[in-house]
């Protein structure tokens, strides 16, 4: 489906999310493992997460969805059964990392597969870490998915040992701790950067112990193991997506006249690196903090349109923002001066090698940007020209070309346009509601 971007209307007006991505998915997964009946209102029903139900179902966990409230009957980690199929994950890295931790805590043999997508990413970072803790857990030559788990025999007990991450991962960090749930002692990992701590969260509240701390400037989680059966069921409101919220906030930047509030966001400060950077560039951003949701902290977000100067990002922000980069290169593009992105190399594992197509795809649109080996370099204060683009099935890429369009000299054609449904299917009703002049054709 081509979606087509009309620019020139101003945005204003309040708006509210849907449930954030990655704690969609915990909450599922978190709930399923758990004894009893869980309650997740807000749900992000989206195309990730289907699969992660998908997954459930075939794992013989019963779940009910009533728009965006779930409900799950969670069998605890001896309930679950061996998949009949194997599991497809469809796009998703976080369903198959997690999976992958949790099935071998319930020593549950499957074979984890996906799109063609996701059988590109690396997989030896989980993989190899489980494999230290005695599951028996296999990929491709390559380190790729299908991932294959065994069962293991009864007297092979996991061990619960220390990793230490050359990458921050949230989604190897959370394979790893679940893992360690079912393990003979505490489970550590020490990370460069810290990674998003939903899971460390999520888990406190389901009566597991973790302890975090700073060790020589790294982030260092400890688990301790409980009994697998004894994690408390969830009833919680998930907070709307930040990083869904992010392409909002940078489409009311750049539209001249515009003024949203973007209502309840998640706003863990492990997430919201962008925030902080756009603000360094000028953005006129306010923050209201309203109670927290889901032991997360949540707030309301006004943006009014503004001028955004250049600037240079690298290091622990990289990990801040991590899903945001094709966003941002799009503020950058209508900033003054240059933008740079350095130590950026992990945004070749993401979605698609964002490096490579964040570059080529705004270069199509005309903006002035440079691939760099580990980042990328953005001369801005040229206005885009707009025309068509191709996303090669990377949802946040796709969003971030439509975003780019609104200010745009001519319009702008974005192909494949579905894509948007894996984590935000209301994007383009968002943006309607807005003001924004968009149309299917
Ligand atoms: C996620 C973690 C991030 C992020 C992904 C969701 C999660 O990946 O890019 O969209 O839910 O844990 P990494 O942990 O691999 O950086």
């Amino acid at each position: 489906m081509d979606l087509h971007i009309i620019p020139g209307k101003p945005l204003r007006g309040e708006i509210k999310l849907p449930g954030d991505k990655s704690i969609s998915h915990r909450a599922a997964l978190f709930a399923a493992l758990a004894k009893g009946e869980s309650h997740l209102e807000n749900f992000l029903v989206a195309g990730v997460t289907e699969v992660m139900l998908q997954a459930l179902t075939a794992l013989g966990v019963s779940w009910e969805l009533s728009e965006n409230n779930l409900t799950i009957q969670g069998k605890g980690f001896s309930g679950l059964i061996s998949p009949p199929n194997e599991i497809n994950c469809g796009i998703s890295g976080t369903t198959l990392r997690l999976l992958a931790g949790a099935l071998t805590a319930a020593n549950i043999p499957a074979i984890l597969d996906g799109s063609s997508g996701l059988r590109r990413r690396p997989m030896s970072r989980v993989v190899n870490p489980l494999q230290d803790m005695g599951a028996m857990v296999g990929s491709t030559a390559q380190g790729t998915a299908p991932l294959i788990l065994q069962r293991r025999p009864t007297e092979t007990i996991l061990l619960g040992t220390e990793h230490v991450l050359p990458v921050s991962s949230a989604q190897v960090k959370t394979a790893i701790l679940l893992a360690g749930l079912a393990a003979d002692g505490p489970t550590t990992i020490i990370e460069p950067t810290q990674s998003r701590d939903h899971t460390e969260r999520m888990l406190s509240s389901m009566e597991v112990q973790i302890d975090q701390k700073k060790l020589d400037g790294n982030n260092c989680v400890t688990l301790f193991p409980s009994d697998t059966n004894m994690l408390s069921p969830l009833d919680i409101t998930i907070p709307g997506d930040i990083s869904s919220a992010s392409f909002l906030i940078v489409a009311a930047l750049i539209t001249p006249g515009s003024d949203i509030l973007i209502k309840d966001v998640g706003l863990n400060p492990t997430r919201t690196g962008l925030l902080d950077v756009l603000s360094e560039m000028g953005a006129n951003i306010q923050i209201t903090h309203n109670p927290e949701q889901s032991n997360e902290p949540v707030g309301d977000i006004q943006v009014v349109h503004s001028l955004l100067q250049g600037i240079q990002t690298s290091g622990d922000m990289v990990v801040r923002m991590i899903d945001e980069f094709p966003i941002f290169a799009v503020a950058g593009a209508y900033a003054s001066g240059n933008t740079k992105v350095k130590q950026a190399n992990e945004l070749r594992n993401k979605e698609s090698d964002r490096i490579s197509t964040i570059c080529t795809q705004l270069q199509a649109v005309g903006v002035q940007i440079k691939e760099l080996e580990d980042g990328f370099y953005i001369t801005g204060s040229k206005q885009p020209v707009g025309g068509g683009v191709q996303p090669n099935g990377d949802h946040r890429l796709a969003m971030s070309l439509a975003i780019c369009g609104l200010g745009a000299a001519n319009a702008t054609t974005i192909k494949q346009a579905e894509i948007f449904s894996e984590s935000y299917p209301g994007f383009v009703d968002a943006l309607k509601t807005l003001g924004a002049n968009l149309t299917y054709g």
